[in-house]
């Protein structure tokens, strides 16, 4: 019998592209029969901020019963799976400041030997996705992590043609997730916990 796989699915969005992206992650994970963690992660921004923009204001409403990241959703977790919109081209300072909390479980060994993998979007084409994803998975390297990144393994990928991670293109928001981001989605998804099962098996 296969292992039983856990997924902690942590995402930061502030208009909700990326938490639609994590929301296929998820429930494409949960279909291949893992336990699933979906998780926001806190937001740092002023709520000034956050009111003049009506897109951020209202996907922070309509996500307000989502539960926020913590180390213990990691320490849980057989696979990883992080999302955050790029900011000039890196992570957002809210998904970083997560990164940041995980310190001393970093220093005790507790973030090594599980399946890492990322995701995000741009407003403008490329926009900085091959950057944002590649800063995340920096922080997975540094954690011991084995980062699962989905490549072109799939003909579905040679549609969405990122290698590195699922990467939405909402032209300048005006663009919803679309079924080329979804299939990505899947497609990962499937990938990392087809890898953390085995590794977990042993
Ligand atoms: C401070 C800031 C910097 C950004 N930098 C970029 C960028 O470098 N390239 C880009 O295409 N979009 C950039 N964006 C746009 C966001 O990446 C875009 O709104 C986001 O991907 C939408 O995801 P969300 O709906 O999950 O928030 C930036 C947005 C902000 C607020």
């Amino acid at each position: 019998m296969s292992a039983t796989v856990n997924v902690s699915v942590v995402y930061y969005s502030a208009t909700g592209t990326v938490a639609e992206i994590a929301r296929e992650v998820a429930e494409a994970a949960e279909k291949t029969g893992a336990e699933v963690r979906l998780r926001k992660v806190s937001e740092l921004a002023q709520p000034s901020a956050i009111a003049s923009n009506p897109a951020w204001s209202a996907h922070a409403s309509a996500t307000a019963d989502v539960h926020c990241a913590t180390v213990e959703d990691l320490l849980w977790a057989d696979a990883v799976i992080m999302g955050s919109p790029t900011r000039f081209g890196n992570v957002s300072a809210q998904l970083k400041s997560f990164l940041d909390s995980l310190g001393d479980a970093w220093r005790e060994g507790l973030l090594a030997d599980k399946v890492y993998s990322a995701f995000t979007a741009t407003s403008s084409l490329h926009g900085g996705q091959e950057s944002t994803l590649l800063a995340l998975t920096t922080s997975f390297h540094h954690f011991g992590g084995i980062v699962v990144a989905p490549g072109y393994t799939r003909p579905e990928k040679f549609a969405d043609g990122n290698p590195y991670g699922t990467a939405h293109h909402t032209r300048g928001g005006t663009q919803p997730v679309d079924d080329t981001t979804r299939n990505a989605a899947r497609v990962q998804a499937e990938r990392v916990v087809r890898f953390a099962r085995a590794i977990k098996a042993g």
